[in-house]
């Protein structure tokens, strides 16, 4: 088929054509919209968890469009490791802070905007971000004290005071949010708490790896408890076969029964791998319907695509230590081995393992799913490893 007319979409964030199996999530966001316009009290606010290629910042995008459809107060930002990342984040707010405010004294005539507009400004002067102007003096006492979480309140403060009287609410929402830092994490936290028991409509939502509950945990332990978990996954039969059904459809083309069965049995059911494949079927096949035959050719190419794509960077980061870890995890039969049970295979003390090990929660390519254990944060990056292990031994 014409690749030119690829109607699927593998990569990271990229809005795939049938947003498939996300119905109750969406309805978790749309819960929260009708609480705040029948101006009832704020609800839990959202995590969305999950390994890499599930889906999440799709999600959460189409979650933001949501609520911005509603005229809420979105701001989004991407949260980054290390020192960088954290100055990033807290400019990323400010900004979304700003913007949003704009769009917002466009069209709004409350008698209060211009004292919201006042503390968003300086919020923007304490996180170091005073070059966003809003044309408003600054307000001398609200968000000023130079202390995170303390500006951060007042900002939701006085935006969710305004926003009130319209009967929506602030949200801001967090990609790769186990990335935080810690200071900025915590502060989102007390804010959030500080919201609940005050009735502000103000909610943080989250996305990002299976470990991002447990990080809430540490930084407060009340934390965890406060936010509506929700593990985003595989999707089921029925839906991935949608997933490479309906695009092609909406192309005129179509699926022999053999090629659907394979490819979705091939994706493990994950949304990027079945994007992936249906890339792959589309732009190998000749003509539609695509065949048996064409699936396996498709096969091939998507796999050798998810290797250079989705694995070999993430491999092409680690030391030899690591790999050795890594190594020793993909062996395992187990999906979640305990740590114990990769020292053994290694011949080594599970102490002595600690750095490699935590080095590779912190690179995002493991994590703990409950103490002790350990698991790939990457679906199907054991049968990689494997692969490549074989490789370079033979
Ligand atoms: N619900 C879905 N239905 C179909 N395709 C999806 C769905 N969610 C995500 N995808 C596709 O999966 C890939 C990964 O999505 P992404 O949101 O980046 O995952 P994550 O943030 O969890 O790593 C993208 O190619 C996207 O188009
Ligand atoms: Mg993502």
């Amino acid at each position: 088929m014409q690749a030119a007319l690829d109607p699927y979409t593998p990569g990271s964030g990229k809005p795939p054509q049938a947003l498939v199996g996300r119905d109750n999530d969406i309805d978790a966001l749309d819960a929260l919209i009708v609480r705040a316009a029948r101006g009832l009290g704020p609800a839990r606010p959202i995590l969305l968890t999950g390994l890499r290629g599930v889906g999440k910042t799709v999600l959460l995008n189409a979650m933001m469009d949501r609520a911005a459809a509603e005229k809420w107060f979105t701001v989004k930002i991407e949260a980054s490791r290390g020192k960088a990342g954290a100055v990033r984040a807290r400019r990323a707010i400010a900004a979304g802070l700003v913007r949003a405010s704009m769009a917002y004294r466009a069209r709004s005539a409350v008698a209060a905007v211009g004292r919201m507009l006042a503390t968003v400004s300086s919020f923007s002067v304490s996180v170091g971000a005073d070059s966003f102007s809003l044309g408003v003096e600054r307000d001398p006492v609200r968000a000023s004290t130079g202390s995170l979480d303390l500006d951060l309140q007042d900002v939701v403060a006085d935006v969710s005071g305004v926003l009130e009287q319209e009967r929506v609410a602030f949200v801001i929402l967090v990609d790769e949010m186990q990335d935080l830092d810690g200071e900025l994490l915590s502060a989102l936290i007390t804010t959030q708490h500080e919201a609940s028991q005050r009735d502000w409509n103000f909610y943080v939502i989250g996305a990002g790896l299976p470990s991002l509950p447990g990080k809430l945990a540490t930084a407060k332990s009340y934390a965890e408890r406060m936010f509506l978990v929700r593990r985003i996954g595989r999707l089921n039969e029925a839906e991935s076969r949608r997933v490479l059904v309906e695009p092609a459809e909406r192309m005129g083309a179509s699926f022999e029964e053999p090629a659907l069965t394979h490819l979705v049995n091939i994706s493990g059911r994950y949304p990027y791998f079945l994007q992936e494949f249906g890339s792959a079927i589309w732009r190998i096949s000749p003509r539609s319907p695509f065949t048996g035959a064409d699936a396996r050719r498709a096969e091939a190419v998507g796999l050798a695509q998810l290797d250079a794509m989705f694995f070999a960077a993430r491999w092409e980061r680690v030391t030899p230590a690591e790999r050795e870890y890594l190594g020793a995890m993909a062996e395992e039969v187990d999906d979640s081995p305990t740590s114990t049970a990769i020292a053994a295979r290694l011949n080594r003390s599970a102490q002595s393992l600690g750095p490699a090990r935590a080095n590779l929660i912190n690179k995002g390519l493991i994590y703990a799913p409950q103490r002790g254990r350990i698991a790939f944060t990457v679906p199907g990056f054991g049968q990689y490893i494997a692969r490549q292990m074989a490789q370079e031994q033979g």
